[in-house]
């Protein structure tokens, strides 16, 4: 009995330590989404995806919107069970924790993506301009089908035309880092997503 008290006080204790608050650059964000409740999302959506794809002619192509999505595809496409090929793409939109308004193609297309299946790969749908700007590029690039699958969305602020065919998660309009996310290029290193305090 002594002994279970004590793993309990050291797991509380350990489980206090891993999800304290942290500090980027001249910020402090809090505890938001623990891994495994982001891993659980993955899980769902690869389920979808993989329903989806189970019996496609073509093979896919995952195309990865860098940076952020990197930690995404990596855990996403484990997950695949069909053929599928890999792509990336690196794509810019926002400065500190605001959106420019505008999306920087910083990496092109490296693929001939015309007449296939594409999955594109996002870490956070927010304003929606990365993704619809991306659609045009891979329509203007003869893809023949574009599926959208993002870890993240904030349905506060999308409300663009293009579908999202597999939401991982939703949240409120925050701005968080974490599990590949961003503040000014720090942060992604963290697995458990965290907030900006309030
Ligand atoms: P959108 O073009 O406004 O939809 O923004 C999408 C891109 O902005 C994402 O791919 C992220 O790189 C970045 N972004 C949006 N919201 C956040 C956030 O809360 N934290 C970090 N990056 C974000
Ligand atoms: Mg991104």
């Amino acid at each position: 009995m002594v002994q279970l008290s004590k793993l309990v006080i050291i797991f509380v204790i350990t489980n206090q330590i891993t999800m304290e608050k942290i500090q980027v650059w001249d910020k402090t964000f809090v505890p938001f989404i623990k891994n495994e409740e982001i891993v659980a999302a993955i899980d769902r959506v690869a389920e979808q995806i993989n329903r989806d794809f189970k019996d496609s002619d073509d093979i896919p192509i995952i195309l990865c919107i860098l940076n952020g999505s990197l930690l995404f595809t990596s855990e996403l496409m484990q997950r695949l069970n069909f053929p599928c090929e890999l792509s990336c793409i690196r794509i810019s939109s926002y400065a500190g924790t605001k959106s420019t308004g505008e999306s920087k193609v910083l990496m092109g297309l490296t693929m001939d993506l015309s007449d296939k299946r594409v999955i594109v790969v996002e870490d956070i749908v927010d304003t929606g301009k990365t993704i619809i700007d991306l659609s045009k590029l891979l329509q203007a690039a003869g893809a023949k089908e574009v599926k959208i699958a993002t870890l993240l969305l904030k349905p506060d602020v999308y409300k663009g035309p293009v579908k999202l065919d597999y939401v991982a998660m939703e949240i409120p309009n925050r701005f968080i880092v974490g599990f590949g996310l961003d503040y000014d290029q720090l942060g992604r290193n963290y697995k458990d997503i965290y907030v900006l305090e309030s």
